[in-house]
Parts: C-alpha cells; sequence; structure tokens
C-alpha cells in the first residue's frame, strides 16, 4: 500500500445552536489534535440538506460553526477549514461510493432508522445515503483519523467496509495503475476523552439537544456569562451530596454529567473532580462549575460575536480552505476516475 500520511477529518452539520454538547464532544478535541496531526475541518453543508433547510440559515449557519471552529482555537492557516458544498469531489466521490456500497449497509444503519422512523417512504433519498457521503468526505482525503461521537461509530465503520470493497473490487484495476494492494486506508476513530457525551441540563438521561424545546436544558457556545450562569444554577440535580467516588455517579445522571461537563472543560477526571468536591453539597460544586464554564466558555462567545460581524473575512477563510482542500480533493478524484475506469482529460 502506498505510504498514507496520517491526517485528520472531521465535519460538523450547520443545524443551528452550537451547544456545550458539541464543543466538549467535538470541537475541543479538534482544537487539541492539530498538535499532533495535519487537520481538515468541514462544515457538512451538503449533508445538513438531508433534512429541510431554510436557504437563508442554512448560510448562516454555515457561517456560524466557521465562527465556532475559530473562536475555539482551530487555526485556518496552518490546518484547513471549508464548506463541504465549495468542493465538488465530496458529491462525485459519493456517488461512485453510492454504487459500492449496498442496500443492506445502509439499511443497517441505526442514525437512518431513528430519523426516519414510521416515515420511512416520505424521508430524502439524501437521509438514506448520508453515510456513503460522510465516507466520501473521509477517503476523499484519505484521513486516518476520525474524531466523532460515540453515535457515528457506525457510519465510520461503514466508512471502513467502503474503502475495504473498492480495494477489493479494484484489486487488479489497482495493481495495472501501481498503486499496489489499496488505495484507500482503513480510517481509525478517534476515541474520546471523559464528558464526550453531555446531557441535558434538565434532564440528565436525555442528550444536550440544539432541538430541546427547553433553552435551559443546553449552554449555547454564543451564551453570555449571564446566561451560562443562570443555566449552570437551575441546573437539575438530586438532594444527595456528592460522592467520593466515581461508582457513586452511576445512578445519578444529573450529578454524572455536572460533574464530567467539569471534568472536562478543566482536561481532568470525574474522580479528580470529586477528589475536590465529594462529600460536599451541590450548591458548592455548583458555584465552581459557573466559575470556571464562564472562565472557558464566555470568551468564546464573544470572539464568535466578533467574527459573525464581519461576514466576508469568513467567507474568504472557507474560500481559501476551499482552495487548498481542492488540491488534494482534485488528486483523488483523478485517481479514482483512473482506477474505476473513466476517461478523463
Ligand atoms: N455525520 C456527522 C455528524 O452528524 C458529520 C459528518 C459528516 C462527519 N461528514 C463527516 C464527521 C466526516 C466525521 C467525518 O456528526
Amino acid at each position: 500500500m502506498a505510504a498514507v500520511a496520517e491526517r485528520v477529518f472531521s465535519g460538523v452539520q450547520p443545524t443551528g445552536n452550537l451547544h456545550l454538547g458539541n464543543y466538549l464532544g467535538a470541537i475541543k478535541r479538534f482544537v487539541e489534535l492539530q498538535e499532533r496531526f495535519d487537520c481538515i475541518y468541514c462544515v457538512v453543508d451538503l449533508h445538513a440538506i438531508t433534512v429541510w433547510q431554510e436557504p437563508e440559515e442554512l448560510k448562516r449557519h454555515t457561517r456560524e460553526v466557521t465562527a465556532a471552529f475559530i473562536a475555539c482555537g482551530i487555526d485556518p492557516k496552518k490546518h484547513i477549514v471549508f464548506n463541504q458544498s465549495q468542493v465538488s469531489g465530496h458529491a462525485e466521490l459519493a456517488w461512485i461510493f453510492n454504487c459500492v456500497a449496498r442496500m443492506g449497509w445502509l439499511n443497517r444503519m441505526t442514525q437512518f432508522k431513528e430519523k426516519a422512523g414510521k416515515d420511512r417512504e416520505n424521508v430524502s433519498v439524501g437521509l438514506f445515503a448520508y453515510p456513503d457521503l460522510m465516507a466520501a468526505d473521509i477517503l476523499l482525503y484519505r484521513a486516518t483519523h476520525v474524531p466523532v461521537g460515540e453515535d457515528q461509530k457506525q457510519h465510520l465503520e461503514l466508512t471502513r467496509d467502503i474503502a475495504q470493497k473498492f480495494n477489493t473490487d479494484f484489486g487488479p484495476s489497482l495493481s495495472g495503475l501501481g498503486f499496489g494492494e489499496g488505495y484507500f486506508p482503513l480510517t481509525e476513530p478517534v476515541i474520546a476523552g471523559p464528558a464526550t457525551r453531555v446531557m441535558s441540563l434538565r434532564d440528565g438521561s436525555k442528550k444536550m439537544s440544539k432541538s430541546d424545546a427547553s433553552d435551559f436544558s443546553r449552554i449555547n457556545l454564543t451564551d453570555d456569562a449571564e446566561a451560562i450562569a443562570g443555566k449552570v444554577r437551575r441546573a437539575k440535580t438530586d438532594p444527595e451530596p456528592l460522592p467520593s467516588e466515581e461508582a457513586g455517579l452511576k445512578e445519578r445522571p444529573e450529578a454524572d454529567n455536572l460533574v464530567g461537563i467539569y471534568a472536562a472543560l478543566l482536561d481532568g477526571t470525574k474522580q479528580s473532580v470529586l477528589d475536590q468536591f465529594g462529600g460536599g453539597q451541590f450548591s458548592t460544586f455548583k458555584g465552581a462549575l459557573v466559575d470556571l464554564a464562564v472562565e472557558k466558555l464566555s470568551p468564546i462567545a464573544g470572539e464568535m460575536k466578533r467574527l459573525m460581524a464581519d461576514v466576508s473575512a469568513i467567507d474568504a477563510i472557507l474560500a481559501d480552505g476551499a482552495d487548498r482542500a481542492r488540491v488534494i480533493a482534485d488528486k483523488t478524484i483523478a485517481d479514482v476516475k483512473d482506477i474505476v475506469g473513466m476517461v478523463r482529460r
């Protein structure tokens, strides 16, 4: 196999209301990976339109995710930040993968089953083919490491299956062209640290979600210090003091969630948080959590606001990122066309 450099790719959908869950579960880790890898971070607008998006909102949300990336510390000069639809290779490779993946594979995707529910006949074809586009995103850059949440693991397994079937189906063509054994790498998921699953502040058994009716259930990345403090103070808890050992969090989803958030914001472990606050009352811990959350998150909101005030600067960053992404993508598309047997100029 041709030596493939290590490269990180990940995507975030521009569907609005970025919150603490997106930060701790995804964007904060994207920031950390910049130290060790060449990274490509993509605002996946083609994925977003698998369900209806108001056109003006889609634009605004695309710029908002871009602003969030940068406000959180992603460097768009050293790494690549762009929106998916500006690089046509994503759609092209996704089509080819539609012809590699099997109906049976996609039929097993739990996210599709959940999103489609009983309305299977009425959802878009795109929603069904969504994982093929995701595989295309990753393999277009032959990315080796993909940071994602638990819920995307099945899609990454599918990405490996597609890569493997492509490599096998086109094996003779690959060796004929001098690509050796396999063209696409088998991508690894990057495993998460603590609190990658941030739960609702109102109900510790539900994921923090942009679509929860109560704004008190989530901390938005655009919330100012006052809003953050109010939401943490009002977060649901139980009447017991905090346990001293992590095992004591087991049947206490709200306590577990808040301790997990504190640990993740500080890059510590839940146990280290309990070493400090175990045995104490919730009110003391909540006071400390307010201070920590405001300290870590309110500068992000401020920076996002500043960036969003200059749309043309954000668009310039996206255009520059797309230009640099396209250089890599075009090479892959040319190789894939040769491998599959498409005549090209
Ligand atoms: N499906 C991912 C999500 O909803 C977003 C995504 C699209 C993605 N393409 C990707 C993530 C490629 C990682 C790699 O979270």
